[in-house]
């Protein structure tokens, strides 16, 4: 069984795609009228890959069904149509408009265009791990600096590695794993402090769960007048569309230009280019999906508050805490429990993640979480 993304990679790198499509399409099969959600194919309930529990928007799915009639053509125009109306909602010209499959392609795209050997990244630790995995395939060196005891990037712990051959910084914002923030301030005279043929990418795939405040704002709406910046969005989390794959990068043209040449050609699919949009114009639909999870959100809070602990606060649509026992038996206990959640994030060993799920999944996690043969009163702070 595949448990998580990263496994997913695995098993494709190991060719083992022939004999999965079976499975999948008979999967596939099964969903066409229905659209159930993907936990309910093997009984799992999924907590791990921080999804949009409900999405996508019922207008969304709705497109989803009809559009499949195109599916024989590639989609050209579709993709420049979708590219300029992504560059009109973020306020940028289309050609500071890169479109992905998935933000992962995009973070691929960087590392071949910005590292390879002889050349370093900069990173926290812990973080999204799949800019370090294609910044290890190119060739270079990663340096992966701990989060601080706040689990904000260690921005000065940053920037005291970074010399002449760091020529990217990956800066997750809010942070997967931790669901935390870095103050806004604090990266911007981090980047005016970084040599200057260091190019940053600001990953924003959890941008509208995080409330706008003096301590975050997003590097599109509020932009930096520097052309080393790049910033990436999702379409996966809050627009529910993981399944579909899409994210995008603004930048400026050159940069664009520059990570374009590592793009897979027709990279984007015919369904998503009318996915994207539909879930663009369904404002109140994203609304709502953020509403849903803040409500959620804090129904999670008060749970652990009940039970004594004490999780990071959360700015996106999952949760990190301490469990004061090994992370890989706590992750072990809920698969056992049919409820998968975050793999490991060394260096935080015994902290797990939890992405957040409807009603009746988290139900189901606070039964497994009571029912975890550890000493509770070591899980209180
Ligand atoms: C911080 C972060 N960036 C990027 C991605 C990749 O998302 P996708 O490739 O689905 O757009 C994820 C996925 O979980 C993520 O957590």
């Amino acid at each position: 069984m595949i448990t998580s993304r990263r496994g997913f990679l695995r098993l494709l790198g190991a060719g083992s795609t022939a004999g999965m499509a079976g499975h999948w399409s008979m999967v596939a099969a099964s969903r066409v009228t229905a659209f159930e959600p993907s936990r309910q194919d093997d009984g799992f309930v999924r907590l791990n890959s921080n999804e949009n529990a409900y999405g996508p928007s019922p207008r969304v799915k709705e497109l989803i069904r009809s559009s499949g009639g195109s599916a024989n053509r590639y989609p050209l125009r579709e993709c420049r149509w979708l590219l300029e109306r992504i560059a009109g909602v973020n306020h940028a010209n289309p050609e500071q408009v890169l479109l992905g499959c998935g933000s992962t392609e995009i973070l691929r795209m960087a590392a071949f265009a910005f590292l390879g050997g002889g050349k370093q990244l900069i990173q926290a630790s812990p973080t999204f791990e799949a800019i370090e995995h294609y910044a290890r395939s190119a060739g270079s060196e990663v340096i992966s600096v701990r989060l601080t005891p706040a689990f904000a990037h260690d921005l000065d712990g940053m920037l005291a590695h970074a010399g002449a051959s760091t020529t990217l910084v990956y800066i997750c914002n809010p942070n997967n794993p931790t669901a935390s923030l870095t103050p806004r301030k604090d990266i911007e005279r981090f980047i005016g402090n970084l040599p200057a043929s260091t190019f940053v990418i600001i990953d924003e795939a959890y941008h509208h769960y995080a409330n706008q405040s003096g301590t975050y704002a997003s590097f599109i709406d509020r932009p930096l007048d520097d052309e080393r910046v790049i910033v990436t969005r999702t379409f996966s989390k809050v627009y529910g569309l993981a399944g579909l794959r899409l994210g995008y990068a603004v930048a400026s043209p050159k940069v664009i230009s520059q990570m374009q040449k590592f793009a897979t050609e027709a990279n984007i699919n015919a369904i998503v280019t009318q996915a994207a949009a539909a879930a663009l114009d369904d404002v109140d639909a994203t609304d709502d999906f953020i509403q849903r999870n803040t409500n959620d959100r804090q129904e999670f809070f008060n749970q652990a508050m009940g039970r004594a602990v004490k999780p990071i606060d959360s700015h996106a649509n999952f949760v990190m805490m301490n469990t004061f026992h090994p992370a890989e038996e706590v992750i072990e206990h809920f698969r056992k429990n049919n409820i998968l959640i975050g793999h490991r994030s060394p260096p935080l060993d015994t902290h797990i993640r939890i992405s957040l799920g409807g009603p009746e999944e988290m139900r189901s996690f606070w039964r497994a979480w009571d029912a975890l043969p550890y000493p509770k009163h070591s899980m209180q702070h």
